[in-house]
């Protein structure tokens, strides 16, 4: 059966706070997939809460605008349960994110089906240029911090798009 049988309705992307990481990740996939002809609900969220209703950080903003990405829109929200009702696939940007992710999981399951909720995977999961290693954090480091968030991002990206085009 072809691979792309698995090409996901529905993408979320998750880091701590929902102002550096996974926006800038929604940003690179929103433009990436839809060059590519995928058409797909992408969304980002945190797992805390200190940002809620925040847009990007303006660092996260100013570089991704540099590489072509306008996230300045974006509004920051918590990851819940229900995501993983409604989404096919959410993406930790590290491995504390996927382990928090985890946790929702679990408490998902208690009211639903395990095999209805959404898959759970690091970003890099199929990136063989950074294969399971994570998104740093940027948000306490310097402007080259971002920088290397949008490098890998878009490696990542490219890696999804491409295990969905098999
Ligand atoms: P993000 O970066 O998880 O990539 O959005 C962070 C943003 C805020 C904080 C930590 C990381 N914070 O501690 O407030």
């Amino acid at each position: 059966m072809p691979m792309s049988s698995a090409i996901p309705k529905s993408v979320l992307l998750v880091c701590l706070g929902n102002i550096c990481r996974s926006p800038t990740a929604e940003g690179i996939m929103r433009q990436r997939t839809a060059i590519a002809g995928l058409t797909m609900k992408i969304d980002s969220a945190g797992t805390g809460d200190w940002h809620i209703g925040k847009h990007p950080d303006l660092r996260a903003q100013t570089h991704a605008k540099q590489h072509g990405y306008n996230i300045s829109k974006l509004v920051a929200r918590q990851v819940s349960p229900k995501d993983f009702i409604d989404f096919d696939l959410i993406l930790a940007m590290d491995a504390q994110n996927l382990k928090d992710l985890q946790a929702i999981r679990e408490v998902a399951a208690q009211t639903t089906n395990t095999d209805s909720l959404a898959r759970l995977a690091l970003m890099s999961e199929v990136d063989i240029s950074y294969l399971n290693q994570d998104v740093p954090d940027p948000y306490y480091g310097g402007e080259d911090g971002f920088e290397e968030v949008i490098k890998r991002l878009e490696s990542s990206v490219d890696a999804w798009i491409h295990t969905w085009q098999i």
